[in-house]
């Protein structure tokens, strides 16, 4: 009989998008003040998190918890902005950005779009080379750390 590794498809369907102002949405913005900002001594303003409206918040959830987070924001018709992507610190190196970057660029192929770009933190580039994006241009500063601008052409679907 054929193995079915179920906890990697129970992962995979963990992965959801949370509509604006949900409870598990506004609980994603804490898991990303504690991941992306506290430990550089920043924070969102509430202006920042309001215009966040026209962006599609995803999740990694069990059990109801966040695990993960991330956001992808139209430029134009064909290119979206991946930004705000956190693990949680006891659950990173899983599997669990890997598979919410699958499931956002898979819902990002499914609605027309065709490139994805991010401004990578330096310590995660390695994580973006890994998914196929490619550096482009050179080191720049955001929020007081090193980044850099990546891309991803989407593959069309089959
Ligand atoms: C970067 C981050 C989102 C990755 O999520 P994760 O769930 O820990 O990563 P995954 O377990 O899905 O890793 C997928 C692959 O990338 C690799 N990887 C993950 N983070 C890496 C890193 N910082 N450096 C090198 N490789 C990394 C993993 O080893 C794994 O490789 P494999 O597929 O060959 O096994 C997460 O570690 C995180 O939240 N970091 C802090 C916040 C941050 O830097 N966010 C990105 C801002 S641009």
């Amino acid at each position: 009989m054929e193995f079915i590794p179920l906890g990697k498809w129970i992962r995979t369907m963990s992965c959801q998008i949370l509509p604006f102002k949900s409870p598990l949405q506004i609980a994603s913005i804490a898991l990303r003040r504690k991941v992306l900002r506290i430990p550089l001594g920043l924070d969102f303003t509430d202006q920042e998190l309001a215009e966040e409206d026209q962006q599609i918040h995803f999740a990694y959830i069990v059990k109801q918890q966040v695990l993960g987070v991330l956001l992808l924001k139209p430029q134009d018709e064909q290119m979206l902005k991946m930004r705000q992507v956190a693990v949680d610190p006891t659950q990173q190196g899983q599997g669990i950005g890997k598979s919410m970057v699958a499931f956002s660029e898979q819902w990002a192929k499914e609605n027309g779009f065709n490139t994805i770009e991010l401004n990578a933190r330096k310590t995660a580039v390695p994580f973006y080379l890994n998914l196929a994006y490619q550096i482009e241009g050179s080191e720049f500063e955001e929020v007081g750390v090193p980044h850099y601008k990546m891309v991803k052409k989407l593959s069309s679907i089959a």
